[in-house]
């Protein structure tokens, strides 16, 4: 790891795909610096590309065209598997095991003793009594911390999580949102979040990046590109979200 320049870095990204014999471009040119140790989220209409970037992002699809630079390398250099261990991607549904907590981090990381397995329950605010426990027994908002500490287990410098609250109530998506931003702070993480809510990218702070038809509309601060468009796209997003 250098420590320094952006962590991860787009140029020209794009995906063509096949769509009944037509080509569709679902990322466009999508150019931009990722830096370490922040939150970036996000946003756009349904079907703007959001998930479709997350997953280039993961190399969980491949890009049809331009380049991604992690940590000054392209990504091309990394075998995927390896690249997974450093970017870590969090499903909309909690997408675990039917075994134990405990089993699932272990899976994620075989290297993981007992201390470090504690260690990443106390921060994902997962009991102890909880560790033990099958997955089928936890209830939705349980099962969200446990894929987040599954997450945090394989030691990742980058997190990307596609709406980790959607199926979650109010109380469970405020302690998503808590955990996520405490461990961008204490472990120098960079978290890329999708999210359909604009009033969530505030919550959470940090940079937000709007896209629309896969190309970035406008990004700054959440504040700005939420409340303060500069983009008629922008404009457009903040009249449909206040409605
Ligand atoms: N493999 C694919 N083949 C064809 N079209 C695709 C494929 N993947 C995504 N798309 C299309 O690309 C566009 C962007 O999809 P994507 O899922 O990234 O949007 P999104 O912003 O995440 O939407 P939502 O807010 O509803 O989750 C959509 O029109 C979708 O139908
Ligand atoms: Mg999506």
């Amino acid at each position: 790891m250098t420590s320094t320049g952006p962590i991860l870095k787009t140029i020209n990204l794009s995906r063509i795909v096949n769509t009944q014999n037509q080509p569709k471009t679902i990322i466009d040119s999508f150019s931009f610096e990722f830096e370490r140790s922040k939150i970036y989220n996000i946003i756009g209409a349904t079907g703007s590309g959001k998930t479709s970037l997350l997953r280039l992002l993961n190399r969980l699809d491949e890009p049809t065209g331009g380049q991604i630079v992690f940590d000054g390398q392209d990504y091309r250099e990394y075998p995927p598997c390896k690249l997974r261990y450093k970017i870590g991607y969090l499903f909309q549904i909690p997408y675990l095991f039917p075994k134990t907590v405990y089993d699932n981090l272990l899976y994620a990381n075989p290297k993981l003793s007992d201390g470090k397995i504690s260690e990443l329950a106390v921060h994902t605010r997962i009991e102890n009594n909880l560790l033990k426990s099958n997955i089928e027994n936890l209830s939705i908002g349980e099962k969200q911390r446990a894929s987040l500490a599954r997450l945090l287990a394989i030691e990742p410098v980058i997190i990307l999580l596609d709406e980790p609250t959607s199926s979650l109530d109010p109380t469970n998506t405020a302690a998503i949102e808590s955990l996520i931003k405490d461990i961008v702070l204490t472990k120098g993480l960079t978290a890329i979040m999708v999210t359909h809510d604009p009033q969530q990218a505030l919550r959470m702070g940090g940079t937000a990046l709007l896209l629309d038809e896969g190309k970035l509309a406008e990004w700054g601060t959440c504040e700005n590109v939420i409340n303060n468009p500069q983009t008629e796209i922008g404009c457009r997003y903040k009249n449909k979200a206040l409605k």
